[in-house]
């Protein structure tokens, strides 16, 4: 039975987070804080592209893209201001689920990621997932501010969509569709698990305030849909995952 929301889209602003359900507070900036999160740490991996790849013809969509989800990092802490949060206690409440498989697309970008074929990954595991996440979930937000953050963010993670798939077909003309096929069998399991767990706790306390309006799963796979899609017209094989979360190539 689909969980009953209790506020309408874009029902809520800073002011009426005080006088509602403190809950409601809590589950907010914690959605926020791990949004902010995953927006930094998007910005810090393009940041660590400009450096580990060597192709100068990405280098301007690379610098683009850095810009841009710095702004959109910048953007929801600005929201987490708003309700008495600094950048540094949202991060605080994040040492945790950064290290969970639900980041790990985000932090191996940030930190480990090297060269084109990477970078091509990290796009697909992080904007494109981005698109879904954002698109579905935050665009009719109960808390104004956060649908209206996600319709400008929305607008730029549809270019770095685009650049993602004109990559992938790139990707696979010049390293091959078995070295891209091998990358896949790696990044996939990160993309789809950056939804996170299915059916938790918080995730049916984020919809029975409006705060998202999907769950994981579904989100999970209607991203899986997307990619089946756009590599079996390339050509390629998408690696088969298990059922149960954290997920892993079978
Ligand atoms: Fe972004
Ligand atoms: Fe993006």
């Amino acid at each position: 039975m689909p969980t009953r929301r209790e506020f309408a889209p874009r029902s809520l602003r800073a002011g009426d987070v005080a006088r509602i359900d403190p809950n409601y507070r809590r589950v907010l900036t914690r959605l926020l804080a791990a949004h902010a999160m995953a927006e930094k740490l998007t910005a810090l991996g393009y940041h660590r592209a400009l450096e580990t790849v060597d192709n100068s013809a990405l280098r301007e969509v690379i610098e683009k893209n850095y810009h841009e989800e710095h702004k959109h990092a910048r953007l929801i802490y600005r929201l987490l201001e708003a309700l008495g949060i600094s950048e540094k206690q949202a991060d605080r409440t994040m040492t945790i689920l950064v290290k969970s498989p639900s980041f790990e697309a985000p932090m191996y970008f940030a930190q480990e990621a090297e060269g084109e074929l990477d970078l091509l990954m990290a796009s697909i595991a992080l904007d494109a997932t981005g698109l879904v996440m954002i698109g579905v979930n935050y665009r009719d937000s109960s808390y104004a501010p956060h649908a209206e953050a996600a319709e400008i963010i929305l607008e730029e993670e549809a270019d770095h969509d685009v650049f993602a798939t004109e990559q992938l077909g790139r990707a696979v003309a010049r390293f091959g569709a078995e070295s891209v096929n091998a990358a896949l069998r790696e990044w996939l399991p990160r993309a789809v698990n950056f939804f996170g767990p299915p059916g938790s706790g918080f995730t049916y306390d984020c919809l029975r305030y409006g705060l998202k309006s999907r769950d994981n799963q579904e989100l999970a796979d209607l991203f899986l849909a997307m990619i089946e899609k756009r590599c079996g017209q390339l050509g390629l094989d998408l690696p088969d995952l298990s059922k149960e979360y954290p997920r892993a190539v079978v």
